[in-house]
């Protein structure tokens, strides 16, 4: 019964730790949802950038950072300052409301990884 219960604690402590790394199946589905109307995920442009290669490109922090507020990276970095001074889509990447949770935006780089 003891070893149950301990079993049982472990096991829920694991599962949650396993949540945070990430899960690309939701990233997916976020992506299917908020991402897929501006982005494709091959190199060619659609009201965005192609996503394909971003992995390589960008790292997870700046990732993060951008997602979560991408008018502030624009103002204070100098990678996402030159992409909107190449911008020719007439749209701009947004600041999504979703995107606003940390574990969110670890399941969309979790996907945008797998996908490259
Ligand atoms: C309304 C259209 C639109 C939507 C919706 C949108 N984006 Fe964007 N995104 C853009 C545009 C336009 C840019 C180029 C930067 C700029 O000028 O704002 C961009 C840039 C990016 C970049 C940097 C690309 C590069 O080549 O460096 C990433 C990563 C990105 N978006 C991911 C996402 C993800 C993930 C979502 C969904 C959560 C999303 N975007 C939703 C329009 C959009």
């Amino acid at each position: 019964m003891c070893q149950k219960l301990i079993m049982g604690i472990i096991f829920v402590f694991c599962a949650a730790n396993h949540g945070i790394a990430g899960n690309v199946e939701a990233g997916a589905q976020i992506f299917e949802e908020l991402c897929i109307h501006c982005h494709r995920l091959d190199y060619n442009d659609k009201f965005g950038p192609g996503l394909a290669g971003i992995t390589d490109r960008r790292d997870t922090e700046w990732l993060d950072k951008f997602l979560k507020d991408p008018a502030k990276m624009i103002k204070s970095d100098e990678y996402a300052h030159t992409l909107r001074e190449n911008n020719k889509y007439g749209l701009t990447m947004p600041s999504l409301p979703e995107m606003q949770d940390a574990k969110k935006r670890q399941d969309m780089i979790e996907f945008l990884k797998a996908i490259q």
